[in-house]
């Protein structure tokens, strides 16, 4: 072993034993101390330990219908590029040329019969081989040059991709999650609409919001017209309501041979999934509770409530009987964070006769807007040197689990 990696090693000792540490004095069922939320070595090991480690949700096949079509994913340093090959296959290809480094994809996304680096325009097939390199010397063997490879997989249409050498465990995903989705054909799915944002909040404090619905009835009186079990923390008479319709739209789904069972968190586990039931008068996340877009799949019902399917770290998926949302949260600094949100139709829905952009993505947006905003005026307070953690209301137990998940993540070798 040389010294530099003999340096390398006693640092990341002393750093892992600070972390351990760290770790070990948080006080369970509390929020997590400020530095979890605000320091860039802790968001450096969230990062490291976290996202460059477990299966990330890149987005959706039908972004790259064709042969060449390709997208790009970004997290930390890090872009990977997913392209289709001409045999429909999709690779995830680490954005990263194989000369001195360039980036290859410059743009989000696009079309190519092949991938040119723009610097000194190596070309690389869609599979990563690198096919021709100008005025390299007789003896160099472009076989040693391919793009690196980031691990691949597609469920159901959403595309999971893992940066490291070795891969979580996958089939636990298509045994528990794939049969739920299932009737909704998402494989099959377009593009109803695409939003991005930028969220000046630590990522986690945005999972963390999306784990509890404690904040939902001053937070999002909208989102609580149409699910029972927000309004339910509220209102005894909601509270009666959710569970007499969860009651009967379960009978209603076992009729349709359709799975309402719920996959519970399990903090060695990655992901999970509930279904949940909306209000009368809602057969989807939409403002009026009427539908916004053609019922999907084999569906023949419209009123199937909600599947809600979270991949953690960055994965939630609400899908309702016509449309899904689909949403990404991707790290991008301690305090910065980038959403992307695509909203998944039936694919032969056209958009102004079967359905309209403003009502399909009204719901979600406005109470995705209002969660940004709940979540940066959170970070805002958690940068004061007067936070201090505080501790969780029952109704938090989903970001109970979450950090539990979370703080285990960070102490793994
Ligand atoms: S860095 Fe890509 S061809 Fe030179
Ligand atoms: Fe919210």
């Amino acid at each position: 072993m040389n010294l530099f990696q003999d340096m390398k090693e006693s640092i990341a000792n002393v750093l892992s034993q600070e972390m351990e540490e760290m770790v070990s004095t948080q006080q369970p069922g509390w929020s997590l101390e400020r530095p979890f939320y605000t320091d860039p070595a802790i968001f450096d090991a969230d990062l490291e330990k976290i996202f460059l480690r477990g299966w990330l949700c890149a987005g959706h096949t039908c972004r790259i219908p064709k042969p060449g079509d390709y997208f790009t994913y970004a997290v930390g340093n890090e872009s990977i590029i997913f392209i289709r090959d001409h045999e429909e296959k999709v690779h995830a290809l680490f954005n990263v040329c194989r000369h001195r480094g360039s980036r290859i994809c410059i743009q989000e996304s696009g079309s190519a019969r092949k991938l040119v680096c723009p610097y000194h325009q190596w070309v690389y097939n869609a599979d990563g081989s690198l096919m021709k390199a100008r005025h390299m010397p007789e003896d160099f063997d472009g076989a040693n040059f391919g793009l690196h490879r980031s691990h691949c997989r597609v469920a159901e249409g959403l595309i999971f991709t893992c940066l490291a050498e070795t891969a979580p465990d996958f089939a636990s995903f298509e045994r528990d999650i794939v049969p739920r989705l299932k009737p909704y054909a998402l494989e099959q799915v377009k593009i109803g609409h695409s939003r991005q944002y930028e969220v000046r909040a630590n990522w986690k404090l945005i999972v963390e919001n999306s784990r509890e619905c404690y904040h939902c009835g001053p937070g999002h009186p909208q989102y609580c017209r149409a699910v029972g079990f927000a309004a339910a923390i509220d209102s005894p008479r909601a509270a009666e309501e959710d569970s007499r319709i969860s009651d009967e739209r379960r009978e209603n789904l076992k009729r349709l041979g359709i799975d309402s069972s719920s996959i519970p968190f399990d903090p060695e586990g990655w992901h999970h999934c509930r279904r949940f039931f909306l209000r009368n008068g809602f057969v989807t996340e939409s403002m009026d509770g009427k539908p916004v877009a053609p019922v999907l799949g084999r569906l023949t019902d419209r009123n199937v409530g909600v599947l809600a399917v979270v991949g953690l770290p960055n994965l939630l998926l609400e899908v309702s009987g016509d449309y899904a949302m689909l949403m990404r949260v991707s790290p991008v600094s301690s305090v910065l964070t980038r959403i992307e949100m695509d909203w998944l139709v039936h694919p032969d829905a056209s958009e102004g006769t079967d359905y309209e952009v403003d009502r399909l993505t009204a719901f979600w947006r406005l109470t995705a807007e209002q969660d940004w905003k709940l979540c940066e005026d959170n970070q805002l307070g958690v940068n004061s040197s007067w936070y201090q953690p505080g501790p969780y209301a029952p109704d938090e137990r989903g970001v109970k689990h979450f950090v539990q998940w979370y703080l285990k993540q960070l102490i793994q070798s």
